[in-house]
């Protein structure tokens, strides 16, 4: 069986912000901002002690966001994910064991690689779309243009140090159908509660154009 792939969901936008958020209420603010700036994908990561009842409050206060889990580290966070209302996962590597809890996951995933041997592990356990993180410290765009030779098949979401100076050029890569970024989100605005400047730095980046969508 193929496993779910991320492809659809990434169809939606270029840009896929990873955010950090401080409360609840500030998470549905900030997944309501991005939504209303033309960003639906939203990947909380599991660094607060917020991030999975803020999850489970943007999927039912915010309909029109596709609200999914960053920083998946161990398996145990997998169901816990899943249970909040993520449609999505993301790992920044993976550990064997944390690989093969994620390929039975019932929502598409996107694990973390870094190296051509871990992007072919990754292939080989059946994983279409990987996130090359960080992105930017190992290798970036370079790696992943030499990456589509040998491995045609796979496809890309590289975060890690992309914003609005290189992210044209990651996003004229054919095989990177979108890019994750904190840039969207800036946490100084957040603590703020400076919506309006998330809503503006949303609407820049959703209207980027891709290759891999043309
Ligand atoms: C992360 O997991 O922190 C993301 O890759 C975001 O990286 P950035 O802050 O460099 O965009």
């Amino acid at each position: 069986m193929p496993l779910p792939d991320p492809s659809f969901l990434l169809a939606r936008a270029p840009v896929v912000p990873v955010v950090t958020v401080p409360s609840v209420a500030a998470g549905v603010k900030l997944a309501k901002a991005l939504t209303e700036g033309g960003l639906p994908l939203i990947e909380v990561t599991l660094r607060t002690p917020a991030a999975l009842d803020a999850i489970a409050a943007i999927a039912a206060e915010v309909p029109e966001a596709i609200v999914g889990a960053g920083t998946v580290t161990r398996s145990e966070l997998i169901q816990k994910s899943i249970d909040a209302g993520a449609r999505f996962l993301v790992s920044p590597g993976c550990p064997p064991a944390l690989a093969e809890a994620l390929a039975e996951a019932p929502v598409p995933v996107m694990p973390g690689c870094a190296t051509a041997t871990e992007a072919m592990t990754l292939h080989a356990l059946g994983f279409p779309v990987l996130k090359l993180f960080p992105a930017e410290s190992v290798g970036g765009v370079g790696l992943i243009k030499s990456l589509a030779g040998p491995l045609p098949d796979l496809r890309f979401c590289p975060t890690g140090g992309i914003g609005p100076g290189n992210v044209g050029t990651y996003l004229a890569q054919s095989n990177i159908l979108a890019v994750g970024g904190s840039w969207v989100a800036p946490s100084e605005a957040i603590a703020l509660g400076d919506w309006e400047q998330i809503v503006a730095l949303a609407k820049a980046a959703a209207k980027l154009s891709r290759a891999a969508f043309p």
